[in-house]
């Protein structure tokens, strides 16, 4: 069952210098209980996509398209109707914890308010919830953090934290933006982990946004490669993985450590993003594109099928680069 849909979203941003393009046409859908991760430089789109969806854009912007959410249009919904929807059914997880979890309020006290809030709950049951999610985050002794303020966890307990907070009243999707980026390697791990048995446990469906592919083959079943708010390709991990087609998402393929020690040396792309403030005719990847042909300068690739239910947008009749 389809749970997600976003048809042609498009988001801009009004700035003193010239309206800027932030998500440029972007189509995809989630199914109940899948994962897909969002894949992109810096300043493609990733997090203001997430916005749109939650309805936490800036002020200064305009979007245009469809954000169907179990037959329910986002776009234009009245503040009122957004908190109902974020509180009972779309959470977040953001980058830094700390600009969500409140310095002055205990960790019990944060959990249960969503809790008595939103559910109606008791204080006893509310309290029995929380320790029991602080538990299923894996947290040790969750009944003595309840009494803990967020300065006095460590980074990784802390977004366990709030991973448990967003999944309290059990959403029917979850983002998270770049959630591992602040943490170290093993615990990036273990939270990476814990998403995927929570989504077992629970049957969340996951977006997952990341610059790292590498985290993205761990935990996903579809990935969407962005750059300069566009898809530039769309498929399962698998394909992705296997036979990226794309050459921006080969790009960031070559960029990722490879374990087995195939690859002798770690390329990464060459150039910066472009401004979007000052996009180029055309495909806005052109001027870091090994395959740039005269098309490209002149006219945007669409979006198009090919194999078997993948997509990208290149004018570059190349093939898929086989990874062994
Ligand atoms: N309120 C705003 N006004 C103008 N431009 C904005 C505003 N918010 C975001 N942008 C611009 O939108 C573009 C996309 O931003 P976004 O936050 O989605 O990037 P991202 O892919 O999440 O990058 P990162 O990996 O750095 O988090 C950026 O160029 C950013 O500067
Ligand atoms: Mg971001």
């Amino acid at each position: 069952m389809t749970l997600l849909t976003v048809q042609d979203l498009r988001v801009e941003f009004t700035t003193p210098e010239g309206n800027l393009v932030a998500v440029n046409d972007l189509t995809f859908s989630l199914a109940a209980g899948d994962t897909l991760g969002i894949v992109g430089e810096s300043g493609s789109g990733k997090s203001q996509t997430a916005y749109a969806i939650m309805g936490l854009l800036a002020n200064n912007s305009h979007t245009q398209g469809s954000i169907r959410f179990n037959d329910q249009q986002l776009l234009g919904l009245s503040e009122k109707a957004l908190n109902k929807i974020r509180a009972e059914h779309i959470a977040m997880i953001f980058q830094d914890p700390m600009t969500s979890l409140n310095p002055y309020m205990k960790i019990g006290q944060q959990l249960m308010e969503v809790l008595l809030l939103h559910k109606g709950m008791s204080k006893a049951d509310a309290f029995a919830e929380s320790v029991q999610m602080l538990n299923a985050v894996q947290i040790p002794e969750a009944r003595q953090r309840m009494n803990m303020y967020a300065h006095e966890l460590s980074g990784g307990m802390r977004q366990r934290v709030m991973i448990a907070m967003a999944l309290l009243c059990r959403p029917q999707l979850l983002i998270a933006d770049e959630p591992t980026t602040a943490l170290d390697v093993t615990v990036q791990a273990q939270i990476m982990n814990l998403l995927k048995e929570l989504k077992q446990e629970f049957n969340t469906a996951i977006i997952l946004i990341t610059h790292d592919l590498g985290v993205v083959a761990g935990s996903c079943e579809q990935v969407l490669v962005m750059y300069a708010g566009r898809t530039m390709e769309a498929g399962s991990v698998n394909d992705m993985f296997y036979r990226p087609s794309h050459p921006y998402s080969q790009g960031l393929l070559s960029a990722i450590p490879r374990l087995d020690g195939h690859s002798k040396y770690l390329t990464t792309i060459p150039g910066n993003p472009p401004n979007l403030l000052h996009l180029p005719d055309g495909c806005p990847f052109q001027q870091r594109c090994p395959q740039v042909q005269d098309i490209c300068r002149t006219t945007a690739p669409p979006l198009t099928a090919f194999g078997a239910d993948r997509y990208r947008a290149c004018h570059w009749q190349g093939d898929s680069l086989e990874q062994e």
